[in-house]
Formats: C-alpha cells, sequence, structure tokens
C-alpha cells in the first residue's frame, strides 16, 4: 500500500514537471517570437524598397539591431536560467567585500539612473563589509533588483542599498521610491516570466525572469529573501548574506 502511493505521487511529481516544462516552452517561445517578428518585418520592408530610401532606411536597420538586442539579452536570461537550474550548479564562494562592490555598482548604473535623475545611495555603518557568497552570482541579484528599480523607478527618485549587520547572516535591503506593486500581484513577481504590467514591460525590454533569477541565487546560497511593496509608494527586496569572519 505504502509503495502504490509513493508511485502515485512520483507519478504526480512527473506530470507536474512535465507541464512545467511545456509551460516554459510555451512562455519562451512566445517571448521569441515577438523581436523576431520584428526582424522579419524591417527586413520585408528593406527588401520591399525601403533600403533604397535614405529617409527610413537607418531606422529599420537601427530597429533590426535593437531586436537582435533584445533577443540576445533573452537567451543570456534563459543561459543564466539554465545554470542556476543544473543539478551541477557550481558555486563559487569566497571572502569579499560588498562596500566595493555595491559602489562598483553604482558607477555602472550613474548613466541609467541619471536618464531619469535618480539618486543611488548606500547606507551603510561600515567601511568595508566581507561576505562569504559567490561573487559573481550575488553581482547579478543586485544588477537584476538595481536595474528593476531604475526601470520602475520615478523620475527625480532615490534607490538605497542598506546593509544592516546581523549575527550570522546580514541583511541587504534595496530600496525604491518608485511605482511599487500590488498585493495581488506580489506573490508572482519571482516567478518565471511574471510581469505585472506586460505592456510597460515589455515596452522596457522586460521578459521578467530577473526576479526568478534573483530568488534562484539567493536560495543557492541558502539564504533568504523578502519582498514589500505599495502601490505608488515603492519597494523594498531584502536578502541575507553570510558574514565572512574575517
Ligand atoms: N522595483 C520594482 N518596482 C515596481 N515593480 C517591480 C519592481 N521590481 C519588479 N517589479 C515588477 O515585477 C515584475 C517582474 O520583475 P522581473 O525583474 O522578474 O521582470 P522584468 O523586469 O519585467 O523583466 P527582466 O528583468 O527579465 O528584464 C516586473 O515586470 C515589474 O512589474
Ligand atoms: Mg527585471
Amino acid at each position: 500500500m505504502k509503495k502504490k502511493l509513493s508511485e502515485e505521487q512520483e507519478i504526480l511529481a512527473l506530470k507536474r514537471a512535465a507541464k512545467y516544462r511545456r509551460e516554459f516552452l510555451g512562455n519562451v517561445s512566445h517571448e521569441l517570437k515577438t523581436p523576431i517578428f520584428n526582424i522579419q518585418g524591417y527586413i520585408h520592408t528593406l527588401i520591399d524598397g525601403a533600403l533604397e530610401d535614405p529617409n527610413v532606411n537607418k531606422k529599420y536597420l537601427l530597429r533590426t539591431s535593437k531586436s537582435i538586442d533584445r533577443l540576445i539579452s533573452i537567451i543570456e536570461d534563459l543561459e543564466i536560467l539554465a545554470n542556476l537550474e543544473s543539478d551541477e550548479l557550481l558555486m563559487d564562494v569566497t571572502d569579499w567585500d560588498l562596500i566595493d562592490l555595491v559602489n562598483e555598482l553604482f558607477e555602472f548604473f550613474e548613466i541609467k539612473s541619471s536618464e531619469k535623475n535618480i539618486k543611488l545611495s548606500l547606507d551603510s555603518n561600515f567601511d568595508t563589509f566581507f561576505v562569504l557568497a559567490d561573487k559573481e552570482k550575488i553581482n547579478q541579484v543586485l544588477v537584476n533588483l538595481i536595474s528593476n528599480s531604475i526601470k520602475y523607478g520615478k523620475e527625480g527618485g532615490s534607490i538605497t542599498i542598506k546593509i544592516e549587520k546581523k549575527e550570522k547572516n546580514s541583511l541587504i535591503h534595496v530600496v525604491d521610491d518608485g511605482i511599487g506593486i500590488s498585493s495581488e500581484n506580489i506573490s508572482r513577481v519571482f516567478e518565471r516570466f511574471y510581469r505585472v504590467d506586460k505592456g510597460r514591460s515589455r515596452s522596457q525590454g522586460g521578459t521578467g525572469l530577473g526576479l526568478a533569477i534573483v530568488k534562484h541565487i539567493i536560495e543557492a546560497h541558502e539564504q533568504e529573501i523578502d519582498i514589500s511593496s505599495q502601490v505608488n509608494k515603492g519597494t523594498a527586496i531584502s536578502f541575507t548574506l553570510k558574514n565572512s569572519i574575517k
């Protein structure tokens, strides 16, 4: 009797995995279709005569190039997810200074944030703050979070990274004063391909993979992540990282 139940459970798990794969493939092909059809449209227009028209030929080529960039970024995100989900996920855990990384990232995002007049600041009582984690992966986490805060931030707003020291695992908060997320959407934003406002997100180049990647990386570190948000007030995403013993 016991064996039968576990067989049933196994079948259920397999069915769930098959459903997940089907949905995932459906989502992927849907996301890839938009830029591919755009490229096809621009190329056809060029072949049909626009190539000879100096007023539009460059415009269509630039749009083609933008759609190709979009395809590349979707594929890069899918690659990151595939790597994170593979059984032999390689973690390269070392000791490194989080403050250093945050400052590097603020420099990296300087132009993007200034386009929207968004101020980036660090709230920490430390000159250095060593953590034990995979630096490249946490870099990816912060890139995804900061770029969301800019993307869904308001003109003239601010983004603060706050480091809160705790005994074993410290808390890192990424806080913005942007458009926020409603309570019915908040529980779903970590799902793959989930976007609150599909139109707006896509026009900003969003696939809905950013937060799924973030959650995966934090869980691979056996750490925790939490989100709180209020529409028109802002969003705070907090995650823990292991303190270094240094
Ligand atoms: N800081 C934020 N403020 C408001 N909404 C947010 C914020 N971060 C995420 N969201 C909402 O959650 C959704 C999922 O975020 P996620 O980063 O996974 O996807 P994306 O930004 O749409 O696309 P991608 O990151 O793949 O380019 C977004 O579409 C957006 O609606
Ligand atoms: Mg994102």
